[in-house]
């Protein structure tokens, strides 16, 4: 049994000597400003949680993730954990307690609980017709508007470890992430990589919330946050593209997971995934291995470049 089942992703936390540049490249994702202070800026989404992105003044680094207990007791139960922090007041904008956690790379887990809510940031999206269901948007014409995409929650975050097995099993073990599916490389125990779903029991949840890679060296590979739907997506490359940031892949549609993905670089090349339309398991899914060789592409677009394939921002 795993020490607690996380409910749901809080957010990425990073480090950046520029706050207004982080701002400005977060405000072209497709974020909007919580709060900021003398030395952090927080961003949210269009869903209720305060914020799901942090970045903290200070020489570029990835500081780590924070994920929501499902109630104060979990936090308890952590704060006995070998090395953790007891339960702290969080004194940053958005409140709420915490325990903190160190990964055996060294990386930060809050894990955190009472978190202040907002309201939702409405907004109105065109129904999608279909050849088989033309009729979903009768009467109404499609216009949405140029500019940045949507974001509307923290979906999912993707690191790579020199020790995967223990990052792994550890990652499990602390917020009892359950496996969806596994690459190995010729023998079936040399898993590559692994994705790794919530487990909130019969309720259905993205294929992955953690996927974790194999590599010698440590550190994130993307943090990847739900855009509105595939338009918001597609509109918010062009607008992506527009201001010059650093394109490290897509557009495309994951095999694994199904995504239709899109990802790009902050200034100091630590990278964001826009997605929309996952796959969504509960827990009674089985996990899958499967081999690597027989092809990791989806349905179409770009092949992984190699500016992204092996990429991990200390
Ligand atoms: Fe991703």
């Amino acid at each position: 049994m795993p020490v607690i089942k996380a409910f749901d992703l809080a957010y990425g936390r990073l480090r950046a000597p520029d706050l207004d540049r982080e701002e400005a490249f977060l405000t072209d994702f497709g974020m909007v400003r919580a709060d900021r202070t003398k030395t952090a800026l927080y961003m949210r989404g269009t869903d209720a949680p305060h914020h799901l992105h942090v970045t903290e003044l200070g020489e570029p680094r990835y500081v780590g993730i924070a994920v929501h207990a499902a109630s104060p007791e979990d936090l308890d139960r952590l704060s006995r954990v070998e090395g953790a922090s007891a339960v702290e007041t969080i004194d940053e904008p958005g409140g709420g307690k915490r325990v903190r956690l160190t990964d055996p790379d060294g990386y930060q887990v809050e894990v955190v609980h009472g978190m202040a809510r907002l309201d939702p940031i409405p907004l109105a999206r065109p129904a999608v017709n279909s050849g088989s269901d033309k009729f979903r948007r009768k009467g109404e014409l499609f216009r949405v508007e140029r500019g940045p995409s949507h974001i509307k929650r923290f979906g999912h975050f993707v690191i790579m470890s020199k020790n995967f097995e223990k990052t792994l099993a550890w990652y499990r073990e602390m917020l009892g992430f359950r496996c969806s599916d596994e690459f190995y490389m010729g023998d079936k125990s040399n898993v590559v990589g692994s994705f790794n779903r919530l487990d909130r029991g019969e309720d259905y949840v993205d294929h992955h919330a953690f996927f974790c890679i194999r590599g010698d060296k440590s550190g994130l590979n993307h943090l990847s946050y739900e855009a509105a739907d595939i338009d918001d997506v597609m509109v918010g490359h062009e607008h992506l593209q527009g201001k010059g940031y650093q394109h490290m892949w897509g557009i495309g549609r994951h095999l694994i997971g199904s995504q239709l993905f899109d990802y790009w670089a902050d200034p100091w090349g630590r990278v964001h995934e826009h997605w929309a339309d996952t796959d969504v398991l509960n827990a009674l899914a089985p996990p899958n291995l499967i081999d690597r060789a027989s092809g990791a592409d989806g349905p179409w677009g770009q092949p992984i470049p190699p500016i992204f394939r092996g990429h991990a921002s200390p």
